[in-house]
């Protein structure tokens, strides 16, 4: 009992009192002595077999794949050592041979090893600009560890099996010195999964047929542009978002054929933001002179502009990156989505009347309430209509209704409770006329958050620490992207 009630104090202290921090993603390196200490007392503490590398894992749904031998492609080898402010790792793409098959299934396979002291870094990896993996890496033992991510590309596949030769960028920052001694050798490999035989061949060429309509809508995207930023640059090619009132973006056209678009973001976020949901309100952080705690509250969202107007948010998920709170937490089981981060969906065909005009366009991304330092980039997914060189939309009806966050706090020296509400929703409804016929598509997003922290902290006397009790209660909840498309049946075809 009694040692239960001890870690019980002990995990409160370091998950509370102790601000939340990891090592994630050190962007400049001047932090890194006060960290240090931390990591090097945890590393000890973890088990590991001495004889071999110790395999790290996420735990994920398996990816179903086709009953068919994969065609591997062995992409890059390289190994990641004194990184920071160079360029990303780049080398050249080309389909491989066996690529005039046809594919169900694309799988992306990281597979890295690491051996000594290191922290937890972010990569991400990208073709042609497209993003098709963020990460955290494993933070690695003196004896070694292994992990190895899968993911499904599969939507990705009018890009990768594009008949030329495209350029892929791997960005790992890191630091090698004396201390931080670990290495990250890494091998990226794509394995293409043939069609089954008994599996009837999802005819892109037939787009006549109603059956077909919704299985082309949901198929992949016939084209993909980049929403990052262009090499050459000494970073990965996200964008970033320092402050609240920075709002990074990319100019982009479109072909004039598109009938749907969806547009992918992904997002990181580090140093001050890396636990942004438990950061404090700015009165409470003024009022106890806690000059080095992270604030602007808990509450943070990326809102995303077409030609400076809002067109939809994310409310990202809280990933825990592996040196995050505890590094002996996520040994050798990782938080969820840490090895491969979520990318999230927006759609944007109700918004397609006002970039087929042939003409470049830009989108945007801030993020509300941010603190440096937030990794943002996307990728514009494009469905082509093969039967016309043109397509026509308009926008019909949207509302924005903004954010609204509300905080009160009320507190006394360092005990409180803490309140912090907020909701946005963005509906949009416009029309498409393709070969599919005349479309509308209506599109909502809404989200809602509430979030009541209480916090009580006082001496013990017995035990000679610090006691803290704190209490959360928090829900959150999104509705994203839900489609409809309305379309009158003798319009079908043309
Ligand atoms: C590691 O190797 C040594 C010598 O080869 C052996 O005696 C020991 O049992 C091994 N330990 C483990 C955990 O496999
Ligand atoms: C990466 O590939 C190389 C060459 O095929 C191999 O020697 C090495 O062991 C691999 N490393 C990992 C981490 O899989
Ligand atoms: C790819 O492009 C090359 C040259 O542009 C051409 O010779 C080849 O037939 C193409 N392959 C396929 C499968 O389309
Ligand atoms: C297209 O679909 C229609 C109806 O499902 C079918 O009758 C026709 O054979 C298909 N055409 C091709 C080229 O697959
Ligand atoms: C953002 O802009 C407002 C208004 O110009 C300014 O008061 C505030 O200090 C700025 N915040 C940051 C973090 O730059
Ligand atoms: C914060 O700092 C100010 C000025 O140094 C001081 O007057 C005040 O008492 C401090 N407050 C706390 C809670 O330590
Ligand atoms: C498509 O349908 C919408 C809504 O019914 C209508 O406002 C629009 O004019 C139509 N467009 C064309 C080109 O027929
Ligand atoms: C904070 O709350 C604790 C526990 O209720 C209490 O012991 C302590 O005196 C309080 N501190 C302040 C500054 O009110």
């Amino acid at each position: 009992m009694a040692s239960s009630l001890f870690s019980l104090h002990f995990f409160l202290l370091l998950f509370l009192y102790q601000p939340l921090f990891s090592m994630a993603n050190l962007h400049k390196s001047n932090n890194m002595i006060l960290r240090s200490n931390h990591r090097s007392h945890l590393i000890n503490t973890i088990p590991f077999n001495e004889n071999s590398s110790t395999v790290y894992f996420e735990v994920t749904k398996p990816i179903k794949l086709p009953n068919t031998k994969p065609c591997s492609y062995h992409v890059l080898h390289h190994d990641f050592g004194f990184t920071y402010g160079r360029p990303p790792v780049v080398v050249n793409y080309t389909p491989p041979a066996c690529y005039s098959q046809k594919f169900t299934k694309i799988v992306l396979e990281w597979k890295a090893t690491c051996k000594g002291t290191q922290f937890d870094r972010i990569f991400g990896v990208w073709l042609s600009g497209v993003e098709l993996l963020r990460g955290c890496t494993a933070e690695p033992t003196p004896k070694g560890i292994i992990w190895s991510v899968e993911k499904d590309i599969t939507r990705y596949n009018s890009l990768l099996l594009k008949n030329q030769t495209q350029t892929l960028a791997v960005y790992l920052g890191n630091i090698v010195d004396q201390t931080y001694t670990g290495v990250y050798h890494v091998n990226l490999t794509f394995h293409f999964y043939p069609v089954e035989c008994n599996v009837m061949i999802n005819n892109d060429e037939n787009k006549t047929s109603l059956n077909n309509l919704a299985s082309n809508y949901y198929s992949k995207a016939d084209l993909i542009l980049p929403i990052s930023q262009d090499r050459p640059l000494n970073d990965g090619l996200w964008f970033e978002v320092r402050n609240s009132n920075e709002t990074k973006s990319k100019q982009f056209q479109i072909p004039e054929n598109v009938y749907r678009a969806v547009l992918e973001v992904y997002i990181s976020f580090h140093e001050n933001d890396e636990f942004w949901y438990g950061n404090f309100q700015n009165d409470y952080i003024a009022a106890n002179n806690l000059s080095d705690t992270p604030g602007n509250g808990p509450f943070r969202e990326v809102v995303i502009y077409l030609d400076g107007e809002v067109v939809g948010a994310v409310w990202p998920f809280t990933v825990i990156y592996t040196g995050g709170i505890n590094p002996s937490f996520w040994t050798p089981i990782t938080g969820i989505s840490s090895f491969n981060l979520p990318s999230y969906d927006t759609e944007m065909t109700p918004f397609l009347g006002n970039m087929l005009d042939g003409k470049p366009h830009t989108l945007g991304f801030s993020v509300t309430n941010a603190l440096n330092v937030w990794f943002i980039d996307a990728n514009l997914h494009l469905w082509l209509d093969t039967r016309k060189a043109k397509t026509e939309g308009g926008l019909v009806k949207f509302s924005n209704k903004a954010a609204n966050v509300y905080e009160e706090s009320d507190f006394k020296g360092l005990n409180g409770t803490f309140l912090t509400n907020s909701k946005r929703l963005i509906s949009s409804t416009g029309w498409i006329k393709s070969s599919y016929g005349n479309i509308t598509t209506h599109s909502i997003q809404e989200f809602r958050l509430h979030i009541t922290r209480r916090r009580f902290l006082h001496f013990c006397q017995q035990c000679h620490v610090r006691i803290q009790r704190e209490q959360v209660q928090a829900w959150w909840f999104g509705f994203l992207h839900q489609l409809s498309a309305k379309y009158p049946e003798s319009t079908i075809g043309y």
